[in-house]
């Protein structure tokens, strides 16, 4: 139970990656404030709030719109106040953005970014409120793991916002680590390659698996606990001296 004792708040905990994270930090011993805009899931199944109650009866689930910059910030001192400091932030929220530049209207380029780049913003800046101003332990004033993606290194092929809001999350991931390490914030990501959540749709089109196994070399797609276990050895107190840095999750897709 390496996390015994601390707090965790994971957006986009519904659903998919950021549910396993919630759970996985659960069971590492976080009280984990799963947080999503509903109670809906994406692949099916019971409601976050129910597995994570079996494994901690502490941790709650949290309705939260991440566009709402109010809403977040009042999260975040919610859980300090309640739990006495906030310890552990995932940022894993996000909507999907299909089609090329010119395919793109407004409306959808900041629907989109309105979620997966002004969401992080929003996220990222009610945590540092908290963090910055609760006492040091071992030298340490909190850690932000942000979910990015491969999409946010190298072209996302037909999805030009999404790609664009993902290289956004991980120069913010970069700013708060260089700003803030003085100060004991420790920030850093995990970028997912092709995870297969158990979703349907166009995120798992047989040409978008062809082209995800090709890009892969390991000979299979990622799972989402592939994803939590990398969030949850970032979080952990043994690993140390690890800041700014974007851990891939991604079978190899960015080595080849
Ligand atoms: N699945 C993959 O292959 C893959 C690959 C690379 C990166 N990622 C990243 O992993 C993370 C999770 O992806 P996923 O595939 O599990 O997605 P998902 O669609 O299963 O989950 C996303 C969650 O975000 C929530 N959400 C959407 N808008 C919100 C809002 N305004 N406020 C709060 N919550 C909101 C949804 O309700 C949902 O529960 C995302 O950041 C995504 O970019 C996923």
């Amino acid at each position: 139970m390496p996390l015994k004792g601390k707090s965790a708040l994971v957006t986009g905990a519904s659903s998919g990656i950021g549910r396993a994270i919630a759970l996985r930090l659960a069971k590492a011993g976080a009280t984990v404030w799963a947080s999503d805009i509903t109670t809906d899931v994406v692949e099916g199944g019971p409601p976050v709030a129910e597995p994570l109650a079996q494994i901690s009866p502490a941790s709650c689930f949290a309705q939260l719109d991440v566009r709402d910059h109010a809403a977040c910030a009042q999260l975040c001192a919610d859980i300090r106040q309640q739990h006495g400091r906030l310890d552990i932030v995932v940022p894993s929220a996000m909507t999907p953005g299909r089609g090329s530049l010119p395919e793109t209207t407004p409306e959808a380029w900041r629907r989109v970014m309105s979620v997966n780049m002004d969401g992080m913003f929003n996220i990222l800046s009610g945590a540092l409120v908290q963090m910055r101003d609760q006492t040091a332990e071992n030298d340490e004033r909190g850690r932000i793991v942000v979910i990015g993606s491969q999409h946010g290194m190298v072209a996302a092929p037909g999805a030009f916002s999404y790609g664009v809001s993902k290289a956004a999350v991980l120069q913010m991931m970069r700013q708060v680590a260089v700003e803030h390490a003085d100060e004991g914030i420790i920030c850093n990501a995990v970028s997912p390659g092709k995870i297969l959540t158990g979703k349907t749709g166009p995120a798992v089109a047989d040409d978008v698996l062809a082209y995800s196994q090709t890009r892969t070399p390991l000979p299979r797609l990622g799972r989402p606990a592939d994803v939590a276990g990398a969030v949850a050895f970032l979080c952990d107190p043994a690993t140390t001296y690890i800041t700014g840095h974007n851990l891939l999750v991604d079978g190899g897709w960015m080595a080849g």
